[in-house]
């Protein structure tokens, strides 16, 4: 049987969810709330882990030891790496990775974490596709809806520099502060995971502003299209 954790950093990314679902048992862990029941007639879990790669990490632990879940999906806000990726639309991650891992000393990739294995973290493809398709009709006339990869930091970025910089090293369609570290463990814990991130900045100099007016639109707009695809899953 199918059961989808679903994790938002911030409450503003996971309160419609909570709103809407049927909610069957509650459990406080790691200072964390998981909300298990039943949304839009599917098992769910829902948590807001909290902000950066830490919380990510255990929280996705504890879905896996404590609730047993199939899929893990995460909603959220994000900054756009790219110039065609506007405020509102959409980014389904195709990979994910950190872009403030440096062990190239030894001769690893920029962001790559060393002895594991594997450069980034590939996110299960069907669960892309379903949420393009998903897109197509939750958000179709809102926003579009791109598939990329996903950068992932303990830093909100909010300067043309190191925007620059992530975009040449990393060649990233975004940038957030939990998406790897959900990655990483679901990898880990052989979990299939996606990535939905809707864009609140630019990730630039204009992010300071733009951030504190778009967060709750697109934090909405993710979460909108996540109760749609948790059906078709
Ligand atoms: N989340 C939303 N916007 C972000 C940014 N610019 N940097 C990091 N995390 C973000």
């Amino acid at each position: 049987m199918k059961k989808i954790g679903i994790i938002g950093a911030m409450e503003i990314e996971v309160e419609t969810l909570k709103s809407h679902m049927e909610i069957k048992r509650t459990v406080e862990k790691a200072s964390m709330v998981f909300e298990e029941g039943v949304l839009n007639g599917v098992d769910v879990v829902v948590v807001r882990s909290g902000v950066g790669k830490v919380n990510a990490g255990i929280c996705v632990q504890i879905l896996a030891d404590l609730f047993d879940v199939t899929h893990i999906i995460n909603t959220g806000v994000a900054g756009s790496l790219d110039a065609a990726i506007n405020i509102g639309d959409i980014v389904v991650s195709t990979d994910v990775m950190y872009h403030d891992v440096d062990a190239t000393i030894f001769g690893y990739d920029l962001g790559e974490v060393p002895q594991l294995g594997v450069k980034s973290f590939v996110a299960d493809q069907s669960m892309v596709k379903k949420t393009m398709e998903a897109l197509q009709i939750t958000a179709k006339e809102e926003c579009a809806g791109y598939e990329g990869r996903v950068l992932s930091g303990d830093q909100f970025v909010a300067s043309d520099d190191v925007k620059t910089r992530l975009v040449n090293q990393f060649k990233g369609s975004c940038t957030e502060m939990e998406g790897c570290a959900i990655a990483h463990a679901s990898y880990l814990n052989h979990i299939p995971f996606v990535i939905i991130r809707a864009i609140s900045d630019k990730a630039d100099h204009s992010a300071e502003v733009d951030y504190p007016s778009f967060e709750k639109k697109a934090a909405g707009i993710s979460a909108k299209l996540v109760e749609y695809l948790i059906t078709t899953i």
